[in-house]
Parts: C-alpha cells; sequence; structure tokens
C-alpha cells in the first residue's frame, strides 16, 4: 500500500496510505485533505482537484491527456510544470512516499 505525503500550502505534511486502483483525488477526499474540492466528482471539468508533483514523477507517471492539459488553465493557483489533476491519476507504487504539493488557491 503506498504512503502519499500531501504537502498543505504551509509547508506541513499529511502522510496517508493509499490504495492501488483507486485516484490521487479519492484519496486525497478519503483523508479529507484540505484544498482538493473535486466539484466535478472526478470528471476532468472542474480543475479543484490540481495538486503539483514533483517533475520526475509526474514524467513517470506518463503523458496528460489534451483535456487535462486545457483544464489545468482553469486551476485556481497558477499552473507549475509538476501540475495535474489529481483526479486523472491513479494510485500506484510510483507514488509511494512522494511529496504532492496542494497549491494555494
Ligand atoms: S475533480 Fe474536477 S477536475 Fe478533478
Amino acid at each position: 500500500m503506498p504512503t502519499v505525503i500531501f504537502v498543505h500550502p504551509d509547508g506541513t505534511q499529511q502522510r496517508v496510505d493509499a490504495r492501488n486502483g483507486r485516484t490521487l483525488m479519492e484519496t486525497a477526499l478519503d483523508n479529507s485533505v484540505p484544498g482538493i474540492i473535486a466539484e466535478c466528482n472526478g470528471s476532468a471539468a472542474c480543475a479543484t482537484c490540481h495538486v503539483v508533483l514533483p517533475e520526475d514523477v509526474k514524467t513517470m507517471l506518463g503523458p496528460v491527456s489534451d483535456h487535462e492539459n486545457d483544464m489545468l488553465d482553469f486551476a485556481d493557483a497558477p499552473r507549475e510544470p509538476g501540475s495535474r489533476l489529481s483526479c486523472q491519476i491513479k494510485i500506484s507504487d510510483v507514488l509511494d512516499n512522494v511529496s504532492v504539493r496542494v497549491p494555494s488557491a
């Protein structure tokens, strides 16, 4: 079971157990991670599940779809090189002990 480390805007960390097969967004909601709203419930239509990953991890997860890429422009926080929609990321061992930053809105 991977452990994901959500990093809040103030720098505090929240370590959570994540189940393979769930999405990163679902994992955040399961653990009441502040700042992950998920208004569209995972349809990649709201960008309220925006997170920032280390760039090497983002690369390991594979290419971002054109739709997700477009939606990231609508996130409240400025887009960064490691930006992803957490609802589009399936939990896997790649995310074990990875710091996932929740950007400030
Ligand atoms: S939950 Fe809406 S875009 Fe991810």
